[in-house]
């Protein structure tokens, strides 16, 4: 029997991506699969009924989860969804499971397979399926674009008959997927581009995007790759030297993040109250608990002429590209368990394994099963 990929309309507030777009939907199709999908999944990325040519359309979510042996989602599902899945069927999205103890528990006692794309190991091989980094990268591009689009200022630096215009300074903190992207697309847009991270690592590749390193003689270097939260004298060295550049610059786009714990508190209230009226910062930390102490999730805070602004789920509004990019990292991660149109996975494959969140009655995953088990 061909395997059914079913694709939702995703419902949480202000979600616009899908999980399939035509093109990878075609790509499952010549794998040997069954595509099904709820009418107008793909609305909110502007991908209309019409373009899914390789997909059977149904009315209704109940039709989708009732025949699809593997559910692609977007966003967690939820509750209903998951009391409406097929028996011994399987789903795959982003899970965030630290916040959904209760729909963990019920995909272990309704024993279906779930996979989370946040857990996929970030090893070589496994690179084309980080949906992590495809949407980092789309959150780094946009959150500039905001930041250019609230400040007054240009970003580039002008010579015109009405005399010469400064080139913005954009001030970037976190150089990872988003951080890295976000530099790019400032020094695209002409701006005067620094940047600050706590691994070392990242002092060449900041060098290589035509931005200055700020030195602040602190390295925090993790495991896998990550930062480590700092102690209190790391903190205080590392503020000292911020806090100048942040008070001049006139962008600040903060992306600092430490995997599984709220967001590094990096910008203080004092910190604003000495930058520029009219400096921007974008945190897009601020669904995590935000960088700067001022930031309030899917806000824009003026405070002494300074806008922090706290963008909620940027991905989903480049959702065209972020849909077509998560897509194929979906694509990617389901192809190997695909075999003559078959379902059949791996298990001691490195990638299915350290992904898998629940399976067969067990949670996989160690740290849920921890907190599962309260
Ligand atoms: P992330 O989203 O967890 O964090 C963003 C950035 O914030 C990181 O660069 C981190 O070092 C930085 N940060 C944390 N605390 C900070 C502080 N107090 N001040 C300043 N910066 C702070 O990280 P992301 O973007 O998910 O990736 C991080 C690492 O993973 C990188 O080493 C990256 O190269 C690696 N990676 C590896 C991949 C692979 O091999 N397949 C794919 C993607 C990323």
């Amino acid at each position: 029997m061909p395997v059914t990929i079913g694709i939702l309309k995703e419902t949480a507030p202000g979600e616009l991506r899908v999980a399939v777009v035509p093109e990878v939907a075609g790509k499952f199709r010549a794998l040997g699969a069954r595509v099904i999908m709820e009418r107008g999944a793909g609305q909110g990325a502007q991908m209309p009924d019409a373009l899914f040519k390789d997909v059977e359309i149904l009315d209704s979510p109940a039709q989708v989860l009732a025949a699809a042996d593997v559910l692609l989602k977007v966003q967690p599902p939820g509750a209903e969804e998951i009391e409406a899945m097929k028996e011994g069927g399987l789903v795959i999205g982003f899970f965030q499971a630290h916040q959904r103890v209760e729909e963990v528990r019920r995909l272990r006692e309704r024993g279906l397979t779930s996979f989370a794309m946040e857990l996929v190991p970030r090893i070589s091989r496994a690179q084309s399926m980080d949906a992590l980094s495809s949407q980092a990268a789309v959150a780094g591009y946009k959150a500039v674009l905001i930041a250019a689009n609230t400040l007054d200022k240009f970003f580039p630096m002008l010579t015109t008959a009405a005399g010469t215009i400064r080139p913005a300074q954009v001030l970037i903190i976190g150089a990872g997927v988003a951080g890295l992207q976000a530099i790019a697309t400032a020094k695209r847009l002409g701006a005067v581009v620094e940047a600050y991270d706590v691994r070392s690592a990242t002092r060449e590749q900041i060098k290589s995007l035509g931005a200055k390193f700020v030195e602040t003689g602190v390295s925090a270097e993790g495991t896998g790759g990550y930062a480590r939260e700092l102690t209190e004298e790391e903190k205080r060295k590392q503020q000292e030297v911020l806090e100048q550049r942040i008070a001049a610059a006139n962008v600040v786009v903060t992306t600092a993040a430490i995997p599984g714990r709220t967001a590094p508190r990096i910008i203080s209230r004092a910190a604003v109250e000495r930058m520029k009226p009219g400096a921007v910062i974008v945190d897009l930390a601020a669904e995590s608990g935000g960088n700067c102490e001022l930031t309030r999730a899917g806000e824009t805070v003026v405070h002494n002429g300074v806008k922090i602004v706290g963008p909620a789920n940027l991905p989903s509004q480049l959702a065209a590209h972020a849909s077509e990019m998560y897509a194929r990292n979906l694509l990617n991660f389901l192809k190997p368990a695909i075999d003559n149109g078959e379902l059949k996975i791996d298990w001691e494959d490195e990638v299915f394994a350290q992904s898998c969140l629940t399976h067969a009655g067990e949670i996989k995953h160690e740290a849920t099963r921890k907190l599962v088990a309260g």
